[in-house]
């Protein structure tokens, strides 16, 4: 696992997108794991930039999305198929049949997360995955208590997780299930860019970086696979053992 400490949220979104880019340059019919969340939204608005520039070019990239919410059509305004139009899909030229997103609404959720694996397979797995990280140590939404042996699944929400999340719902409830890749789908990706930014993210990522590996926090299964990169401003890596910036 790789730390890097950057000087400001902004600049660990300008390294983030930096890193998505060098991927596409080097291969552009790239397969990317996307993540949505705030932290994703200036590392989308910074890729955005890039792409007008003419620095980087998603139209022979396939995307497959981490997870979506249980029951929300691709339609309705807080699911993660929405987020994705309004912070890329929508500003940047790519090819819609290249695009994978879970159907949240999908009337048999264990056929849709058995489709999404194949899709994912299909796709010749997935070259690099972007990650946010839970307070709680989740990543997608496996939440606490998720095995490393998971797959694309229906999975609970952590109470704290709808609680998050609760005013893109409001004055609806937040689903309490999702749609989300497992662990082991997670580690399955060639590599990993996890980023997280802001002082409630400095207990989770002390614990996925300095913690016990296991279920309890379940970014900690990241430091069993070879190639993670973590990106940090200096709030989030606040709890880390030695941190100092390093750009
Ligand atoms: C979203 C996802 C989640 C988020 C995490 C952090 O697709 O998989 O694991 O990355 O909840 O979200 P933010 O960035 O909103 O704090």
């Amino acid at each position: 696992m790789r730390i890097e400490v950057l000087a400001d949220p902004a600049a660990v979104a300008r390294r983030a997108a930096g890193v998505v880019a060098d991927v596409l340059r080097a291969t552009p019919d790239a397969v990317l794991g996307l993540a949505t969340g705030g932290t994703m939204r200036p590392v989308y608005d910074e890729l955005v930039a890039l792409q007008r520039r003419g620095e980087v070019d998603f139209t022979r990239a396939t995307t497959l999305n981490l997870d979506e919410y249980a029951g929300l059509a691709a339609d309705h305004p807080a699911s993660f198929a929405a987020y994705m139009r309004a912070a890329l899909f929508s500003r940047v030229p790519v090819d819609p049949a290249r695009i994978h997103l879970m159907r949240g609404d999908a009337p048999d959720p264990q056929a849709e997360a058995r489709r999404y694996e194949a899709a994912i397979t299909a796709a010749g797995g997935i070259g690099l995955q972007l990650l946010g990280i839970g307070r709680n140590g989740h990543i997608a939404f496996n939440e606490p208590g998720t095995e490393a042996s998971t797959r694309t699944r229906l999975a609970p929400l952590a109470a704290a997780t709808q609680q998050v999340n609760a005013p893109a719902f409001h004055p609806q409830p937040v689903p309490e299930r999702a749609l989300t890749m497992g662990i082991a789908t997670i580690l399955e990706a060639r590599r990993c860019l996890l980023v997280a930014t802001g002082a409630d993210k400095a207990p989770a990522v002390a614990r996925m970086v300095q913690g016990p590996v296991g279920p309890d926090c379940p970014a900690s299964f990241l430091r069993g696979h070879p190639d993670v990169t973590v990106l940090l401003d200096p709030a989030a890596a606040r709890d880390l053992a030695a941190a100092a910036p390093s750009g």
